[in-house]
């Protein structure tokens, strides 16, 4: 798919307002603080209009960005920030899960995990309320350009080993570099497949 034209929408601090946009289906970005959601979303639109920034805690509301005139991309602020205080953290954590929950027009979830660590419990955690709530998600490995192709296998197989302690099937990935533009055309392709279902 080729991306056209990109528009920033709105910042958004609750389903409410979220409610008020009109238009097509969403793609929403989440995983931890600095794991490269916002670089992503630039990267896929090749444009700037994602904020981000080395310091983690930088995306703080939920923005949404039209592409093509129809679809959204969705960038959420991250978990696990340790110096955001704990009742931001948990304020972020609940719009999220609300806005997750409840858009009427969520097609799936990408869930950014950074492939140079190793599984972390947040990220487990996240994915396990993600299939008890049967919310679809895809789990870019991003930042893989710091990664050969040997130690990237060698991630991959890590990240299913610990997942499959939980679930009966590891959930699709994708691997990813904001960097290098790897992925790009994987992501796009799930884009547009979602974007033929029906709303
Ligand atoms: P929050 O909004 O704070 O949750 O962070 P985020 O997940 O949106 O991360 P952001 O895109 O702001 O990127 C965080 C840092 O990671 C920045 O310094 C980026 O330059 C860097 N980064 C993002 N993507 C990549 C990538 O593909 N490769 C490498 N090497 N660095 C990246
Ligand atoms: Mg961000």
């Amino acid at each position: 798919m080729k991306i056209k034209n990109v528009k920033f929408i709105k910042s958004s601090p609750s389903i409410k307002e979220v409610r008020l946009l009109v238009g097509g289906a969403e793609y929403a970005f989440i995983g931890r603080s600095n794991v490269g959601k916002s670089s992503l979303i630039n990267m896929l639109t090749n444009s700037k209009f994602a904020k981000t920034s080395s310091t983690p805690g930088k995306t703080q509301l939920i923005n949404h960005y039209m592409v093509n005139e129809q679809w959204y991309l969705v960038d959420l602020p991250g978990y696990g920030y340790a110096k955001t205080s704990k009742s931001k953290r948990e304020d972020f954590m609940q719009f999220s899960k609300e806005y997750l929950l409840h858009s009427t027009r969520l097609r799936c979830i990408f869930l950014l995990i950074d492939i140079r660590i190793k599984p972390q419990q947040n990220d487990l955690n996240f994915m396990s309320w993600l299939g008890t709530n049967k919310l679809p998600f895809i789990r870019l490995f991003s930042k893989a350009e710091k990664l050969n192709d040997h130690k990237i296998k060698l991630a991959i197989n890590h990240q299913n080993l610990e997942i499959l302690k939980l679930w009966e099937t590891a959930p699709p990935y994708i691997i990813t570099s904001s960097k290098t533009g790897m992925g790009k055309d994987e992501i796009l392709n799930k884009v547009e497949k979602y974007n033929t279902l029906s709303l």
